[in-house]
């Protein structure tokens, strides 16, 4: 029987487990045995590998974590890292490998099929910041789990005529900070593709004070600063009363929204599509509602934007 194989590597993300699901019985569909490989590359390496069967993938596709685990292995990256991966996908006779992850196992992918493996990549990660795909699985399930907590803090907040402070995930990129931003009525968002110097932060505070407005929610995104640190700022430059939060881990929890479900559906189906039909080192992803798929090389090469006409919207909104 022909064999693939499929992990999931990196942050885990709400959703992974309805892509592998869906790479299971696509898999099935075209008379594949579907090997799951547990703790992502770092499993690969180590030849955790067992065939999947339908009590695996049973009841999974409303939960969020992945049953295949997951890690981050600098060891896969080193030659000796590589070859023993390469070694153990032989020795299971996998015909073709699917990936769930971010860029960083997007690299892995690359470098497999640069091997001469049959690789394909879903994305799979909370930020968005995949420049060539519109949406990762998962990052819909976290604007969610974040926009339900700014309404709790907003609570407090208005209470104490407080203004929050909080902060999010996202690395490099403020797509969280921004989505679940707009979803809440967030007042300020700071994301590190826009700069934002913390004295505009304290003029635009001290104006909606003025003008009656006690409370406001600013938005951080962790790669354009730390939310402590712009309370500190705030008590030392003005008279604004704020308290900051750092949502972390619950942000990646969940279970996974509709929409982090059906594209992980339609994305699994088609990197098994791609693998029957011989093409290797692609990128599956999803633009303008459509699922689409690029070489890998060009997926870990698309830099990746802000949505500048999201950005200034709510600006504008937020000064009135
Ligand atoms: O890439 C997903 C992400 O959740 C980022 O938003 C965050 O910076 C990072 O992973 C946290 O990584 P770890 O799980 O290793 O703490």
């Amino acid at each position: 029987m022909k064999r693939i194989g499929i992990l999931t590597s990196g942050g885990d993300t709400p959703g992974m487990n309805a892509a592998i699901r869906s790479v299971f019985k696509e898999g099935l569909a075209r008379g594949y045995a579907v090997m799951g490989i547990y703790h992502g590359y770092k499993g690969l390496i180590e030849g955790s590998v067992r065939q999947l069967d339908h009590g695996d993938v049973e009841n999974i596709m409303h939960k969020g974590g992945t049953i295949l685990r997951t890690a981050r292995s600098a060891e896969f990256m080193q030659a000796g890292g590589m070859q023993k991966a390469l070694d153990v996908i032989r020795a299971y006779n996998m015909d073709g490998l699917v990936v769930v992850g971010g860029d960083g196992s997007f690299r892995g992918v690359k470098a497999l099929s640069d091997a001469g493996i049959r690789a394909v990549g879903i994305p799979g990660t909370i930020d968005n910041d995949m420049g060539y795909t519109d949406f990762t699985i998962g990052f819909d399930t976290a604007i969610n789990n974040v926009m339900a907590e700014i309404y709790k803090i907003r609570d407090t907040m208005l209470s104490h005529d407080r203004v929050g402070i909080i902060e999010v995930m996202g690395r490099a990129c403020g797509d969280i900070a921004l989505w679940a931003g707009v979803a809440a009525a967030a007042d300020i968002i700071i994301v590190p593709e826009i700069p934002l110097p913390w004295e505009k932060v304290a003029e635009q505070l001290t104006v909606n004070k003025i003008k009656g407005k006690k409370t406001s929610i600013v938005m951080i995104s962790e790669g354009a600063g730390k939310a402590s640190d712009l309370v500190k700022y705030l008590c030392d430059n003005t008279d604004i009363e704020s308290k900051s939060v750092v949502l972390g881990y619950i942000q990646r929890g969940g279970n996974p929204t509709a929409h982090d479900r059906i594209i992980a559906v339609r994305m699994g189906a088609r990197a098994v599509e791609l693998i029957d039909e011989g093409k290797t080192g692609r990128a599956v992803g999803i633009k303008e509602n459509r699922v689409i798929d690029v070489d890998i090389a060009e997926a870990v090469s698309t830099p990746d934007r802000i949505d500048a006409s999201l950005y200034a919207v709510n600006a504008t909104l937020a000064k009135f």
